[in-house]
């Protein structure tokens, strides 16, 4: 059988998937509730012959999409989107987010922005009163990283939300590189007061590409609970 919080994420995706219609361009988002979602629809894809459009969030999940026999373009191909539906990794009561975790914050917020409507799955753990107990996640551009990382830093020392260290994500014994050609530093912060501010504030480091804090963005959030029940918040 499944662990229980596979449950729940299995959950969260196959409530997601009441929200698709035939003939519907769809965003699809990383992470491991999001792949629950892409295997449920191209199950009922394939079972109701529906004609869908997909755009993936990285390279990993076009890879899965297209292998559960799912239509994969571009964006700029697709244009606009109906729907995105995606994970996080923390949300709050005004469904603001982090997301990033999977390391494809950049082209989710892409897809997410270029949709009518952003759904997030996930389990109940992902819920918080307060954003940024999660590490957040910047993506920043290769060139003078290190110079980035340190300006990243005082600007969170500036803004009294500097927890302990800022690392440079790895893969093993090299720098992750995200789909996009980046890399990403995880900040750990104290507790996020002004998730605008801040987010204004790391965007406007000329080396950062963009941060995992998704603000107004989520339109709903299906919560999964690990007795197979949901929750819609709105
Ligand atoms: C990917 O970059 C992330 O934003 C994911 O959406 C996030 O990490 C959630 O992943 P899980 O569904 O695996 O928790």
């Amino acid at each position: 059988g499944l662990d229980r919080s596979e449950i729940a994420k299995r959950a969260a995706a196959k409530a997601a998937l009441d929200l698709v219609r035939d003939g519907m361009r769809l965003g699809l988002g990383t992470g491991s509730t999001a792949k629950w979602f892409v295997d449920l629809l191209g199950e009922r894809a394939r079972a109701e012959g529906l004609d869908l459009t997909c755009v993936a969030t990285s390279l990993r999940t076009a890879r899965q999409a297209e292998s559960a026999g799912l239509k994969v373009v571009t964006l700029d191909e697709a244009g606009w989107l109906d729907l995105t539906v995606d994970g996080a990794d923390e949300f709050d009561p005004d469904l603001n987010l982090i997301k990033g975790g999977g390391g494809a914050l950049l082209q989710e917020k892409i897809v997410a922005t270029a949709s009518d409507r952003m759904v997030v799955i996930a389990d109940q753990s992902k819920q918080v009163e307060h954003l940024g107990a999660f590490p957040l996640p910047v993506e920043i551009v290769t060139f003078g990283w290190e110079t980035t990382k340190a300006i990243v830093e005082e600007t969170l020392e500036d803004m009294d939300v500097a927890g302990t260290l800022t690392t440079l994500r790895m893969d093993g014994d090299e720098p992750f590189v995200t789909d996009c050609g980046n890399f990403i530093i995880d900040c750990r912060l104290k507790r996020i007061g002004d998730a605008d501010e801040l987010a204004a504030q790391l965007n406007a480091i000329p080396g950062v590409v963009e941060t995992g804090l998704f603000i107004d963005i989520c339109d709903r959030v299906i919560v999964g609970y690990e007795d197979g029940g949901v929750e819609v918040l709105e």
